[in-house]
């Protein structure tokens, strides 16, 4: 037997949030190649329809729903919408996430809402309601959130982003723990510093390159290439007795030096 069909994802139906832009879209392509049917969330619906055009075109399955992390009708309804063409969503990758930079002294109470509202409460609404759908339906299911080094250590001017990515370490160890009993697997990746419409703007600035040579052992950004790995293995029956793990991808920046 080839030893890498157990990261195969044949027969597999896997949900990603935020799948519009960076590391949701760039995984979305992979889990297709990885041979699974792909349902593609997100608010941007006119980039999803592009993304889902280029998968079948590849020979995929891929379906784009409206999805809004913030709003449990619209989570809903996208689960409902996944299920009526593809069946019951066996995979998710909780990614949809927003992040900007500011002083604890000027973050409003909307600011810190929103903060919460799509990096922590999002993966919480997304997480339970696919693990209400599994659980009906007596299915084994894998739930991987995308937390951050953020939610292991501490950036300045990121209060907001640090709990709420702290929060998901916790809530990814919590619902690993309680949902085990139903076969389904919740593990985290924390990601280092990748460059994506999230943070482009800092790493095409000297200051941002030079951050990253002073701070990341390994000198260098992330490819999103070097996520797929560690997105396969817990997607897939290599990860089979893997829950509650923390992944950090990130090239040896949470092991810097102080
Ligand atoms: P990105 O900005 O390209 O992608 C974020 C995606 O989430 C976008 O498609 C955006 O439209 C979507 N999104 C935001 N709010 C949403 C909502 N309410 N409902 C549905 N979708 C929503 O940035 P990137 O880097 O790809 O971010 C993906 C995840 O990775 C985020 O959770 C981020 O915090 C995390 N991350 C990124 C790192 C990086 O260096 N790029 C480092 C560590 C974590």
């Amino acid at each position: 037997m080839d030893v890498l069909n157990g990261f195969s994802l044949v027969g597999k139906t896997v949900l990603v949030t935020g799948a519009s832009s960076g590391i949701g879209a760039h995984l979305a392509r992979v889990a297709s190649q990885a041979g699974a049917r792909v349902v593609l969330g997100a608010r941007r619906v006119e980039r999803l329809q592009q993304l889902a055009q280029e998968i079948r075109q590849a020979g995929g399955d891929a379906l784009a729903v409206a999805l809004d992390v913030t709003d449990r009708d619209s989570v809903e309804a996208a689960f409902d919408e996944a299920e009526a063409v593809f069946g019951v969503v066996d995979v998710v990758l909780n990614n949809a996430g927003i992040g900007n930079g500011q002083s604890v002294l000027d973050i409003s109470e909307a600011d810190w809402r929103a903060m919460l509202s799509t990096n922590l409460d999002g993966v919480w609404r997304v997480a339970q309601c696919a693990a209400q759908r599994l659980s009906k339906a007596k299915r084994p299911g894998s739930i991987i959130n995308i937390a951050s080094i953020l939610g292991l250590r501490v950036g300045v001017g990121l209060s907001h982003y640090c709990a709420a990515k702290a929060g998901v370490v916790q809530l990814s160890k919590s619902l690993a723990m309680e949902l085990a009993r139903y076969q389904i697997r919740v593990n985290a990746i924390a990601p280092g510093y990748f460059k994506t419409e999230m943070n482009d703007a800092y790493f095409d600035s000297e200051k941002g390159l030079e951050y990253i040579r002073d701070m990341v052992p390994m000198r260098r950004l992330g490819n999103l290439q070097e996520l797929e790995g560690p997105f396969l293995l817990l997607a897939s029956e290599a990860g089979a007795f893997m829950t509650g793990a923390v992944l950090a991808v990130d090239g040896g920046h949470l092991v810097g030096s102080l």
